[in-house]
């Protein structure tokens, strides 16, 4: 029987996430049976989250369900607001002794009397399947990517999946420079050869800087409805450009009118965020290779 074709990445200008992630799952589905039928020992992700918000409690329900499909066990750590700095270091390191967890998700942000960097720090290299970890952060500047941040690494997967997988003479324009987001790209980008630059809240004129990129990322995400106004218009956007919209749940895009204009553009939802599950189950099964094997 001759082999379905599938589907097209890029089509009619919209990137479609989703369906990508979709096929990174099922992919990610069949490694797992086979590592499990030769290990005799599943993948298992643990995941905490402290405090009770709610976005973050759905995202982190999301990347359960998705592990879940995927034939990965996972346990949740639901901690109170009030948990200290240490208690949260005991779960760590708890957690790290766990020889049946393979993957630890500390989901952020965290309550502001825990520091994010000392907490981050704690989680075993093997197992920061965020790839936020210092050692792991490090192994990214030197062009290793195998653990890293899973959205900016969902970002780089959908471009290599339409063919800009070389940015040779490309500019990429990222506006964002958190640690989850704009820096790790930043490496991910350059490693693909293109020539980047970062926008951030202080920079002085905006539309200078988007109108020049080739590939636009845009991680604002301060939209509350779907009535504010959009940070990325259409008159912002180089005819032919590969937009990518981070933002959510209210995307920073003009989707409508940028889709005309670029080559491609990514839609909000089904754009960035399912390729940000997929990235991470393809970690959780990187750090369990690393740690089984
Ligand atoms: N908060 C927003 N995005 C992320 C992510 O990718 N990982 C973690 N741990 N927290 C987040």
């Amino acid at each position: 029987m001759a082999e379905k074709e599938l589907k097209p990445i890029c089509e009619d200008h919209v990137i479609k996430g989703r369906r990508l992630s979709n096929r990174l799952r099922k992919e990610v589905k069949i490694e797992v049976e086979k590592l499990v039928e030769k290990n005799g020992i599943s993948p298992k992700l643990a995941t905490v989250i402290v405090g009770a918000d709610e976005g973050s409690q759905m995202y982190v329900r999301m990347k359960h369900k998705a592990s879940n499909k995927a034939g990965i066990l996972s346990e949740s750590h639901d901690l109170p607001e009030k948990t200290t700095q240490e208690e949260l270091l005991e779960l760590i390191r708890s957690l790290n002794d766990d020889s049946s967890v393979h993957g630890i998700l500390v989901q952020l942000p965290l309550p502001k009397h825990i520091d994010e960097k000392t907490i981050i720090s704690a989680i075993t290299p093997l197992k920061d399947v965020d790839g936020f970890s210092p050692a792991n952060v490090y192994r990214l500047f030197y062009g290793s990517e195998d653990l890293s941040a899973a959205t900016p690494h969902g970002i780089v997967t959908m471009l290599d999946r339409i063919g800009w997988n070389d940015l040779s003479g490309k500019h990429a324009v990222i506006i964002n420079r958190s640690m989850i987001v704009g820096k790790p790209l930043i490496m991910l980008l350059l490693n693909r050869n293109a020539t980047v630059t970062v926008c951030h809240s202080r920079t002085k004129d905006l539309p200078s800087f988007t109108r020049q990129a080739d590939v636009l990322v845009s991680a604002i995400g301060r939209r509350t409805s779907d009535d504010d106004p959009f940070f990325i218009t259409d008159d912002m956007v180089k005819e032919g450009a590969v937009v990518i919209d981070v933002a959510t749940p209210h995307g920073d895009v003009d989707f409508e009118k940028v889709k005309d204009k670029a080559l491609c553009v990514t839609p909000v939802p089904g754009g960035v965020g399912p390729m940000t599950i997929a990235m991470l189950l393809k970690n959780v099964v990187a750090a369990y290779s690393a740690q089984v094997s």
